[in-house]
């Protein structure tokens, strides 16, 4: 497999940061009032639109964005009629479509799976769902409707409610609050909570704390009446400090997502989170804009549709504007450029670190090696580069000195990035030729 010093397109909210979404804000605004001026701004270009997983709203709104801007699409929109069907790899797909296309926008049910096709793509790749991993460009279309009722993100409050371990609109999201300054406040359904480590790596990226909240209604949506929050250090307003779990008195936005059955979820009863009229008259909600990525099951009910705070249908309309924005940087820098985002690293495969621990990564489909890639700056950690599941890794070695030493020591920390060498035995480095430097 040719393997890239970096991952080009989009793949992860990640990536992103403040001056890319100050401006993909702007561009949006600016086809939005002009948009003849965009009209032909693709023409000649041909982005090749493969989805397999079902998708209307995500398929459709890339269709759109191509199409208003100039462009010709070729679609895969039914996975049965794809080639991996037939048990092609997702990598030989790639290769193929990328031929085909000047860019591709790429769905699939596996963790990591838009990373692979970029891998094995000449062309540029936009991750439009990959497993429960992420959704970027939701995130995008999510945040400018937020940006279009709010002058400024920091320190608002913002809750995260549902299936939080499977749903990737969640997750991106999370990432793309984060940035911005806002303090997320979690409520998954009772046992579809995302993983610990998940939550650490977004505190650590953005020197966040970790707190508690109550509130009589956290009760109702997750079974208990405290909620874990993500808060921006510094943070302080909309508290009453009653007890030393201070209460939340104001949500500026909630986003409800449904149950991903299709991955696996379920919950007993009626025990998922949603709202109704009734919990809508809470004083908590008073200015919360509700929203969605949609399509919404019951946790939504329609009779909420002509509530002033509703804002879901005000996503989905921004959806082919964010795309188009999207777009214009990648195949249009030279007129439409956005600042660049942060290219994921491609990663290194190691066969030592042995297979990816989780079930759904696109190493386990596609029968790779697990690539690593590290974050953290003060207390390392290392990934799949595919996937982001953490790996066991207690101990690295150091390629230019040969010697190797506990993960979190000072001398591992001092090893530089280029040099590392995890291991997940003090054994397996000594047997691969590195002396104990403790
Ligand atoms: C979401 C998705 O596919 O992750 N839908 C979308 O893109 N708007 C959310 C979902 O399917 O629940």
């Amino acid at each position: 497999m040719r393997l890239l010093p970096v991952l080009e397109g989009l793949h992860s909210a990640e990536s992103f940061n403040q001056e890319f979404l100050a401006a993909l804000f702007r561009r949006t605004r600016e086809i939005e009032a002009r948009p003849l001026e965009f009209s032909e701004a693709l023409r000649g270009r041909v982005v090749a639109n493969v989805f397999e997983e079902p998708s209307t709203r995500t398929r459709l709104s890339f269709e759109s964005a191509v199409l208003r801007l100039g462009g010709a699409v070729l679609t895969v929109s039914d996975p049965k009629t794809s080639s991996g069907s037939k048990g092609e790899s997702l990598a030989d797909a790639a290769h193929i479509v990328s031929g085909y296309a000047d860019c591709l926008i790429w769905r699939h049910p596996r963790d990591g799976a838009s990373r692979v096709v970029a891998q094995n793509s000449r062309v540029p790749v936009i991750n439009a769902g990959d497993g429960r991993l992420g959704h970027p460009t939701q995130t995008l279309l999510d945040l400018c409707a937020l940006d279009r009722r709010w002058e400024s993100f920091q320190g608002r409050t913002v809750g995260l409610m549902g299936d939080l371990k499977h749903g990737r609109t969640a997750r991106s999201l999370a990432w793309g609050l984060a940035l911005l300054g806002v303090r997320v406040v979690l409520l998954p359904a009772p046992g579809l909570d995302w993983e610990s480590s998940f939550e650490r790596r977004i505190l650590d990226h953005f020197g966040m704390r970790l707190r508690w909240m109550r509130h009589p209604l956290f009760r109702t949506w997750t079974g208990s009446p405290e909620a874990r929050v993500l808060e921006p250090r510094g943070m302080v307003q909309g508290l009453l400090f009653q007890d030393d779990v201070p209460t939340l008195d104001r949500m500026d936005a909630l986003y409800l997502t449904r149950l991903q059955r299709e991955r696996g979820a379920a919950v007993s009863g009626d025990a998922y989170p949603g709202l109704t009229l009734d919990i809508l008259r809470d004083p908590l909600l008073d200015n919360c804009l509700l929203m969605h990525p949609l399509p919404r099951r019951e946790e939504l009910p329609k009779e909420l549709d002509g509530d002033p705070r509703a804002l879901y249908f005000e996503q989905a309309r921004l959806g082919p504007l964010a795309r188009m924005a999207i777009l214009l940087a990648i195949l249009r820098e030279d007129t439409w450029p956005l600042p660049p985002i942060s290219p994921l690293p491609a990663g290194q495969p190691e066969s030592a670190l042995g297979a990816c621990a989780n079930p759904n990564c696109v190493t386990q489909s596609e029968g790779l090696m697990t690539p690593w890639r590290v974050v953290g700056a003060s207390r390392r950690q290392f990934l799949c580069a595919l996937c982001d599941c953490p790996l066991a890794v207690d101990y690295v070695g150091c390629r230019s000195t040969l010697r190797v030493h506990p993960i979190h020591s000072p001398a591992a920390l001092r090893i530089s990035p280029e040099n590392l060498h995890p291991f997940r035995e003090r054994q397996e480095a000594l047997a691969a030729g590195y002396a104990w430097g403790g």
